[in-house]
């Protein structure tokens, strides 16, 4: 399903963009005719630049089962390589009582806080993010008065928290949570968050996986404190070959790095670009990666021009993953691949 949504995303934002290439109109994602088109030349700074997504550890049914369990070490590693993030995927869904007033668990909301002071300790900043909330996909109707409930406990619990953590309400909102339902959502959440947190940094995203597209067609609640957020995979069958998640089995030998690839990552990133700067709304590409299955110097050459393209554009940019299926380190051996992390720091 995710690996659909990608294509037909995909394949439409390269018509669009072959559309208004071929005018020598720059791609505005055929959103607004109106939209003024110089004015769209700056993106608003995001808070984050650098991020790694510590993958597999808090989105597991319990910590560790996926084989990675986070460690402050970790964050240290991160620190001094020159990230300035770290993104925390949370499976708060199967932590949190069934029936109202649906208490988060307190032992898990205490692993919570270790991860959060550990970070925070290390000069991180932390986004803590709703991951993985399956049976709110399916049945909008029967969870989102608990995912609020999820945001009115963790608002309170996080109150007095220095700004350095961050909020994301919710990860790829897909199947029933549609363009629209997830605008609704959202800004009811905000509105939750707010009573306790009038000013931290919120992400907010949108339907379809997180895709730039369903992204460009939503309609964010209007805070000064918001980032918006987009996760980008494209082309699928190169950076999820092998993955037995996706429902399929897509051949492993997919390879990247002709001139069409480069130029299909600027023209996205530039169609998102736009779309954020006449709204002036900081961006963040929550994530991007490509699985160890692949050829290793593809991998690299795909994550370098994705980082790249997401710097130029003044988008925060966070790595997916860590440790685990898309790792950039590897914790058998201990150390950084080195190719990726040259891909993701230049050095
Ligand atoms: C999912 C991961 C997956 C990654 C790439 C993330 O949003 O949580 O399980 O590995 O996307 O597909």
């Amino acid at each position: 399903m995710k690996r659909a949504l990608f294509i037909l995303t995909g394949f439409i934002a390269l018509c669009i963009g072959a559309m208004f290439v071929a005018d020598g109109i720059p791609p505005l994602g055929g959103r607004s005719a109106a939209s003024p088109v110089a004015a769209a030349a700056d993106l608003p700074q995001s808070p984050i630049r650098r991020c790694m997504n510590m993958g597999g550890a808090l989105e597991a049914p319990t910590e560790g089962a996926w084989g990675y369990t986070i460690q402050q070490a970790d964050f240290r590693r991160l620190k001094q390589a020159g990230f300035d993030t770290v993104r925390v995927p949370i499976r708060f869904s199967v932590h949190t009582a069934p029936q109202p007033p649906y208490a988060i668990d307190r032992a898990f909301l205490a692993r919570i806080d270790q991860v959060v002071d550990a970070a925070l300790t290390e000069g991180l900043q932390i986004i803590i993010d709703v991951h993985h909330y399956e049976a709110l996909m399916r049945h909008p109707d029967q969870h989102e008065a608990r995912l609020e409930a999820i945001w009115s406990q963790l608002s309170y619990h996080y109150a007095k928290a220095p700004p350095q953590l961050i909020f994301e309400l919710l990860n790829e909102p897909n199947d029933r949570m549609t363009v629209a339902r997830t605008d609704a959502l959202n800004a009811r959440l905000l509105q939750i968050v707010r009573q306790h947190n009038p000013q931290r940094w919120v992400i907010v995203g949108s339907a379809g996986w997180g895709s730039l597209d369903a992204l460009m067609d939503s309609h964010p609640p209007q805070d000064p404190g918001i980032i918006m957020t987009f996760h980008y995979y494209a082309p699928f069958e190169f950076t999820h070959q092998g993955a037995d998640w996706v429902g399929e089995d897509l051949p492993l030998g997919v390879t990247w790095g002709d001139s069409d690839g480069y130029r299909a990552i600027a023209r996205h990133m530039d169609e998102v670009k736009q779309w954020a700067a006449v709204r002036k709304l900081p961006l963040f590409l929550g994530e991007f990666g490509v699985i160890n299955k692949a050829d290793h110097r593809s991998r690299a050459l795909w994550t370098e021009a994705v980082r790249l393209q997401a710097e130029r554009n003044n988008m925060g940019w966070c790595y997916w993953d860590y440790a685990t299926a898309f790792h950039a380190y590897d914790q058998n051996q201990q150390r950084w691949l080195p190719d990726m992390r040259k891909a993701l720091t230049g050095r």
